[in-house]
C-alpha cells in the first residue's frame, strides 16, 4: 500500500496536546477512565449495558453471535427504532421538549416537540401503510433537508419498512441505480429543494429516474411551490399533504422488530463502479448511535445539538436522526447553504437557538477560515461547550482555528473517525477523559478494538504506517451489502480473516493515538464525500468522444481532495474547452455535482505498467507536481514526460 510519507512526517511533528478542563471533566457523562479497560476486558458486557439504555419490547437473550464475518447482536431482543426515538420521549417530562428545531434556507422555521413529532410520524406511518408499504419493503427517500425527511425515515422504521435515503445532490441516474438495486416500492420526494437561493428540481430528476423502475407510488412534498415546475403523474404521484390530511390521527402501533431486522440501507462508493447498499440492523445500530451520543458527544437534556451534515449521508442518519433523537435531545436541523444569505449563517443559527454542541466537517472549517474570523466574531457563540469534526483527517491549522475562533479556546474538540459501514464514531476522544492532539482522532472508543497492521496482519507498532483494522465485531457494524454478501466478505473481511478492513491507512504514535492517513483504495474523499474513481471513470467513458479515462484524487486546500481526470479521446476527436465542459457535465449528470472533475487533462496515452495496469500513483504525482518516483515498470516512459508538460499547460 502507499502511505504518504511526506504527510506522515508532518503529522509526527504535531506535539500540541489539550487536556479537558476540570470543569468539563466533572460534568461529563463519561469521566472515569477505567471504562476503557473494563470495556476491553469484557466488550459484550459493556455493550449489553449500553443496549439497556434503549427500550426493548422483549429483552435479548444473547449479546453476540459471531460467525465471521457475520455478527448478530442482542439476539432474541425486540424493539422499534422509531419508538425509541420518538414515542418513549413523547410521554413524561420530554413530551413538550423540542425534538427538532428546523430552520429553512429562506428564513422560515418550524419547531416539533416530541409529542408533535410523534403525531407526524404516526400519520406518515398510517399514510405509507395505506399505500401498501409493509414490514421489510424498501422505501427510497429523495428529499431536501426538511422535517418531512426525518419524519419519513421514522415512519418507515415504525412500520418496519427499510428506508434508503438518497442525497438530494445525486443525479437522476444515480437515483435510478439506487431505486433499482433496492427494488423500492415507494419513493418519497419533493417538488424541489432550496440551495443558495436556487431550486434543485428533485421531482423532475425523480421522474427521469422512475421510468425504468418498479416504484408503485411517489409521494411528493411541496416545498418550493410552482417555481419548481413539478408535474404530477395521475395514479402514481400523490402529494404528501393530501395523504397526511386524510391519514388517521390515531396512534400507530410500532412494529416489534427483531434486533437483527434491517433498519435501513445507505449507498456508498467503493472500488467498483457500482455503489454498495450498506445494510444496518435495528438493535445494534441504534445501540451504537445512542452510546456515542452519550460518550463522545456528552449529550445532556439541556443541550441544543447542531450537526451540519445532510441526512443523505451517514453522518446525518446517525447524528441528526437516530443518535440524538434516541437520546431525547433537541436537534437543530438546517436546510440550506452555509453562505446563504451571508457567510455567517451557521453562527447566526448557533446564536439564535443557543446551540451547545456543534458538529461539522474539516472542509467546512477550511472554508470558514478562508471567509475570515469576522463572521463568527459577529455572533454570540458563548453557549457552545463542545465541538466535533468528521469526514476526513483535520489538518492541525484548521483544528487550531476551530479551537480559537469557534470554541473560544474553551470547548473540547472531538475528531471522530468512522464510516458509513461502522454506523457510529469508532475512533474519537471521550471529551471528559482523553487529551486531544490537533489532527488525531485519538483512540478507539470503549468497546472497540483497533490496530494498525502490515500486509501480513502483524501490528506495525509506532514506527510505520499500515492498514487500519478493527479486530472485534461491534454492535453498529454493517451486516452485509444489500444483495451481495460476497462483496461484503471480500471487501471488508477478505484480506485478514475475521478482522474488519476499513480501507484507510493509519499510523500510531507513541501514546497509541491513531493518525489517519487517508484511503488506501480507489476512493476519493472530496469535501468529506466518498467518490469511487471507477464511478467517475465509467461516467467519462460513457461519453462518445472518450476512449479511456483514469481518475485520481489530488490534494486540495479546501476540499481535502479534488478530482483530476486523465482522458484519452477517440480517433479524430478534437480536444478543446467545449469538450472539457461537456465531459464535466456528463459526470454531473451521471453521478451528481459533487463528483464534477476539477480538471480534465487530455493525453494521447495513459501511463501503464507492462501488465497494462494504469499507474495511478504516477498520475497523482503528476497532478500534485511531485518529483516522480520509480517509473521503471512503465511500459512507455515517454508518456510521463508528455503528461507532465500537458498538466502544466492545463494549469
Ligand atoms: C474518512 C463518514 C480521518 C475515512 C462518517 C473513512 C476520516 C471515510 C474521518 C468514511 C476522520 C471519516 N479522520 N478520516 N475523523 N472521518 N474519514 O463512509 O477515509 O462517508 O474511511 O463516512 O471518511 O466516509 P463515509
Amino acid at each position: 500500500m502507499s502511505v504518504d510519507s511526506e504527510k506522515l512526517s508532518t503529522l509526527l511533528h504535531e506535539t500540541r496536546s489539550f487536556s479537558p478542563s476540570d470543569e468539563f471533566r466533572a460534568q461529563a457523562n463519561f469521566n472515569d477512565e477505567t471504562i476503557y479497560e473494563r470495556a476491553a476486558n469484557d466488550p459484550e458486557a459493556y455493550w449489553a449495558l449500553q443496549a439497556e439504555q434503549l427500550t426493548w419490547f422483549q429483552p435479548f437473550e444473547n449479546v453476540l453471535n459471531w460467525e465471521p464475518p457475520h455478527a448478530q447482536w442482542f439476539v432474541g431482543g425486540k424493539l422499534n427504532a422509531a419508538y425509541n426515538c420518538v414515542d418513549r420521549h413523547a410521554v413524561g417530562p420530554r413530551k413538550n421538549k423540542a425534538a427538532i428545531i428546523w430552520e429553512g434556507e429562506p428564513g422560515d422555521s418550524r419547531v416539533l416537540t416530541y409529542d408533535m413529532l410523534r403525531r407526524e410520524v404516526d400519520k406518515a406511518a398510517h399514510a405509507l401503510k395505506g399505500l401498501g408499504v409493509q414490514k421489510g419493503d424498501r422505501v427510497t427517500i429523495y428529499l431536501p433537508m426538511i422535517p418531512e425527511l426525518p419524519i419519513s425515515m421514522l415512519a418507515c422504521a415504525k412500520i418496519g419498512a427499510i428506508h434508503s435515503v438518497v442525497f438530494g445532490g445525486f443525479s437522476s441516474k444515480s437515483l435510478q441505480q439506487r431505486l433499482e438495486d433496492a427494488d423500492a416500492k415507494v419513493l418519497i420526494t419533493a417538488d424541489g429543494g432550496w440551495r443558495r437561493g436556487g431550486v434543485i428540481p428533485l421531482k423532475a430528476n425523480a421522474d427521469e429516474a422512475l421510468s425504468a423502475t418498479k416504484v408503485e407510488n411517489v409521494v411528493v412534498v411541496r416545498r418550493v411551490g410552482d417555481s419548481a415546475g413539478a408535474t404530477m403523474q395521475e395514479g402514481r404521484d400523490v402529494y404528501w399533504h393530501d395523504l397526511m390530511a386524510k391519514a388517521p390521527t390515531t396512534p400507530f402501533e410500532a412494529e416489534p422488530m427483531d434486533s437483527e431486522d434491517i433498519l435501513y440501507l445507505l449507498y456508498t462508493s467503493g472500488t467498483t463502479g457500482k455503489p454498495k447498499g450498506i445494510v444496518h440492523s435495528t438493535g445494534g445500530y441504534l445501540t451504537g448511535a445512542n452510546t456515542s451520543m452519550r460518550s463522545v458527544f456528552d449529550i445532556k437534556d439541556e443541550d441544543v445539538w447542531f450537526c451540519t451534515a445532510d441526512i443523505g449521508w451517514v453522518t446525518g442518519h446517525t447524528y441528526i436522526v437516530y443518535g440524538p433523537l434516541s437520546a431525547g435531545a433537541t436537534v437543530v436541523m438546517y436546510e440550506g447553504g452555509p453562505d446563504y444569505p451571508g457567510r455567517d449563517r451557521f453562527w447566526e443559527i448557533v446564536e439564535k437557538y443557543g446551540v451547545t454542541i456543534f458538529y461539522t466537517a474539516p472542509t467546512s472549517i477550511r472554508t470558514f477560515m478562508k471567509w475570515g474570523p469576522e463572521h463568527p466574531a459577529a455572533h454570540d457563540l458563548s453557549t457552545l461547550r463542545l465541538l466535533g469534526t468528521v469526514g476526513e483527517p483535520i489538518n492541525p491549522e484548521a483544528w487550531m482555528w476551530f479551537h480559537q475562533h469557534i470554541g473560544n479556546e474553551r470547548c473540547p474538540i472531538v475528531d471522530t473517525w468512522w464510516q458509513t459501514e461502522t454506523g457510529c464514531a469508532m475512533i474519537a476522544p471521550l471529551p471528559g477523559i482523553v487529551p486531544t492532539k490537533p489532527g488525531s482522532a485519538t483512540r478507539a472508543v470503549p468497546g472497540i478494538d483497533v490496530d494498525v497492521v502490515d500486509e501480513h496482519g502483524q501490528s506495525v507498532g509506532f514506527e510505520n504506517g499500515g492498514y487500519l483494522v478493527i479486530k472485534k465485531p461491534w454492535p453498529s457494524m454493517l451486516r452485509t451489502v444489500w444483495g451481495d454478501d460476497e462483496r461484503f466478505r471480500n471487501t471488508y473481511f477478505g484480506k485478514f480473516e475475521g478482522i474488519y478492513l476499513p480501507g484507510d491507512g493509519a499510523h500510531l504514535d507513541e501514546d497509541g493515538y491513531v493518525w489517519i492517513l487517508g484511503r488506501i483504495d480507489d476512493v476519493i474523499n472530496v469535501s468529506g464525500h466518498r467518490i469511487g474513481t471507477a464511478e467517475v471513470e465509467s461516467a467519462l467513458v460513457s461519453h462518445s468522444s472518450v476512449a479511456e479515462a483514469a481518475v485520481i484524487g489530488r490534494s486540495h486546500d479546501i476540499k481535502g481532495q479534488a478530482i483530476t481526470a486523465f482522458v484519452t479521446v477517440r480517433e479524430g476527436i478534437e480536444t478543446n474547452q467545449e469538450l472539457v465542459a461537456a465531459l464535466k457535465q456528463t459526470v454531473v449528470e451521471k453521478i451528481g455535482a459533487m463528483a464534477r472533475p476539477e480538471e480534465i487533462i487530455f493525453t494521447a496515452e495513459l501511463p501503464k505498467t507492462r501488465s497494462a495496469k494504469i499507474m495511478r500513483r504516477l498520475l497523482r504525482d503528476i497532478a500534485e507536481g511531485r518529483v516522480l518516483g520509480d517509473t521503471t515498470t512503465l511500459a512507455d516512459p515517454s508518456v510521463v514526460e508528455s503528461l507532465k508538460s500537458q498538466y502544466k499547460e492545463a494549469d
